[in-house]
């Protein structure tokens, strides 16, 4: 297969890139790279990556950021950074990629855990994970040309947190145990799907 990974220098996109390289031909993409840049927060950055490269059959998402900041302290400004880069990033690339990918392809988010658990100081991560997850649900059943729409929902990364210290009340996960994930979603025929790990 023919697969983009963005992000793919982060905690997470460096696996799934390290992983599926054995397998497929990679592409990776993020904002400082020299062969493949691209900033998600920005629609021609986006177009103009998937001009560069052959007809993919997947596209993986795994960038994308919000505000770390307790409710009283967040303002509406810092709302706006996740909802432009997390959530409208990531919505923006389906609208994007839906045109540019082969028939049947496939598009896979990341959202994370605080969609449904509470962390301090999360409260904005929480906001764009949930709306991810309302989009694929409704999106996913719009898509054309079979194009597939699913989110990856991990928890903390072991590594990036204590592996004994939960982070949203649960303990945090294998990055193995997660790329499996985002491999195992290219294989099945399956759309609409929020798979959580944690
Ligand atoms: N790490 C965790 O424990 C964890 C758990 C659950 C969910 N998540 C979610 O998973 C996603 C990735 O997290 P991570 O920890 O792997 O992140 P990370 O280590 O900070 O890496 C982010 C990656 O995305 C790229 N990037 C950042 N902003 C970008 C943009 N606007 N456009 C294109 N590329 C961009 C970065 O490279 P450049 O700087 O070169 O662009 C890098 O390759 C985030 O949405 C995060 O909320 C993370």
């Amino acid at each position: 297969m023919k697969i983009l990974v963005i992000g793919a220098t982060g905690t997470i996109g460096k696996e799934i890139y390290n992983a599926l390289k054995k397998n497929h031909e990679v592409y990776r993409a993020h904002r400082n790279s020299d062969t493949y840049p691209v900033d998600i927060t920005n629609k021609n950055s986006i177009k103009s990556l998937f001009e560069k490269l052959p007809k993919l059959d997947a596209v993986i998402n795994a960038a994308g950021t919000a505000s770390w900041k307790s409710l009283s302290d967040l303002k509406e400004e810092d709302y706006y950074l996740g909802i432009k880069s997390k959530l409208m990033g990531q919505v923006n690339l389906v609208h994007i990629a839906k045109d540019y990918l082969k028939e049947n392809g496939s598009i896979t988010l990341t959202t994370g855990i605080l969609a449904e658990h509470y962390e301090p100081n999360a409260v904005a991560l929480s906001l764009v994970n949930g709306a991810i997850h309302s989009f694929v649900h409704a999106a996913s059943n719009e898509l054309n040309r079979g194009i597939r729409l699913n989110t990856v929902a991990p928890g903390a990364i072991a590594g990036d947190f204590p592996k004994d210290q939960k982070f949203a009340g649960y303990l945090p996960v294998e990055i193995e145990d997660v790329v499996k994930i985002y491999e195992h979603i290219l294989t099945t025929k399956n759309t609409g799907q929020i798979l959580k790990i944690y």
